[in-house]
């Protein structure tokens, strides 16, 4: 980080925004049973921050707000074509870090572009490698498309993480299917709890659907061992060693919750800040992008503590927000 880059605020349980996820778009050519309700696939934003203003937002932040890593996110970030105009300008920012969440759709033929601007590492969204469970789960795209992204996401050298939520009535049986596919490939499977958003947040589909930490250990220790190890401190993961090679995490959302380190902060596609996943909280972006730029960054600390503000103490509680619209 460079001496003209503000540190941004600190709340009084030691916490500042350092990461950022920024939506670049709600839509999504996925519908997850766990993310969306029936009948609402096509509700998308209809106001969203254009390509321009996306970057200049995120410009201020990393300037004048603390921000050291960014993370690109969706609905599904490579369906819009922002993604191709801003992916280049953002890797050449400076950030410690840069990464990006897909499903994996669109992703084989833009490995080319992403390698050429510098990504290092990336991050699929798989749920289930059964083509049946995976059209139920996803309602959209197709298993065989990603799994050849994967491929040629590893032949171009980036280093892979996998996404998996598990799914009681969805993908239980997947558990150990999916950590054996990617321990052969030098993969890295995170498993993320799922939470309690959007149509989850009031609704028995939760309860019925949740598989907890406990019970994935369970099913992964009934087949092979492993062992905890160290992760840094403000991951979210809980990471494991696999005793026959390659690790594995699991995002305790629920069981571990790991509020009192979070660093993040999220800007929707619409161009609001939320400071927690747990709270509809937010503040509107878009009146700083209209100001010019040192006014904007003399008034950004302000909205920075504003946002902070929402984040809970220590506990997850989930919320109503849809995670297309916040991007996870
Ligand atoms: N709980 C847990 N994970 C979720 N995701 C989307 N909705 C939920 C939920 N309710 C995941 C997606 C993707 C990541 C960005 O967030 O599957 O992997």
């Amino acid at each position: 980080m460079t001496d003209s880059r503000s540190p941004g605020p600190v709340d009084r349980f030691g916490r500042r925004f350092r990461n950022l996820r920024v939506s670049l778009t709600a839509a999504c050519n996925y519908a997850c049973t766990y993310c969306v309700p029936d009948g609402k696939r096509l509700l998308r934003a209809d106001r969203e921050l254009d390509a321009d203003q996306m970057l200049r937002a995120i410009e201020l932040l990393v300037e004048g707000g603390g921000i050291e890593r960014l993370r690109l996110t969706g609905g599904e970030p490579l369906v819009t074509p922002k993604f191709a105009y801003l992916f280049p300008r953002i890797m050449s920012l400076g950030l410690e870090d840069v990464s990006l969440t897909t499903n994996g759709q669109l992703l084989g033929p833009k490995v080319p572009l992403l390698v050429s601007s510098g990504l290092k590492r990336i991050n699929i969204s798989l749920d289930t490698l059964n083509p049946t469970a995976f059209r139920k789960l996803a309602r959209g795209g197709d298993l065989r498309t990603v799994l050849a992204a994967i491929d040629r996401c590893l032949e171009a050298g980036l280093k892979v993480k996998l996404n998996m939520v598990p799914v009681r009535t969805g993908n239980r049986d997947q558990i150990v299917p999916m950590l054996r596919y990617a321990q052969q490939r030098g993969i890295e499977l995170r498993y993320i709890e799922l939470m309690r958003m959007g149509h989850l947040s009031h609704s028995a589909a939760f309860d019925r659907d949740f598989l907890g930490m406990e019970e994935i250990l369970e099913l992964i220790g009934d087949e092979t061992s492993f062992e905890r190890t160290d992760a840094p401190f403000d991951s979210t993961a809980r990471r494991f060693a696999l005793a026959d090679g390659g690790v594995f995490g699991i995002i305790p959302n629920e069981s571990e919750p790991f509020c009192s380190a979070c660093t993040r902060l999220r800007l929707s596609s619409e161009g609001m800040l939320y400071g927690c996943l747990s709270s509809s909280a937010h503040q509107a972006f878009r009146p700083l992008l209209e100001l010019p730029k040192d006014e904007a960054l003399a008034r950004l600390p302000a909205l920075l503590e504003d946002t902070l503000k929402a984040k809970q103490p220590v506990a997850f509680t989930g919320g109503a927000m849809v995670m297309k619209f916040i991007g996870g």
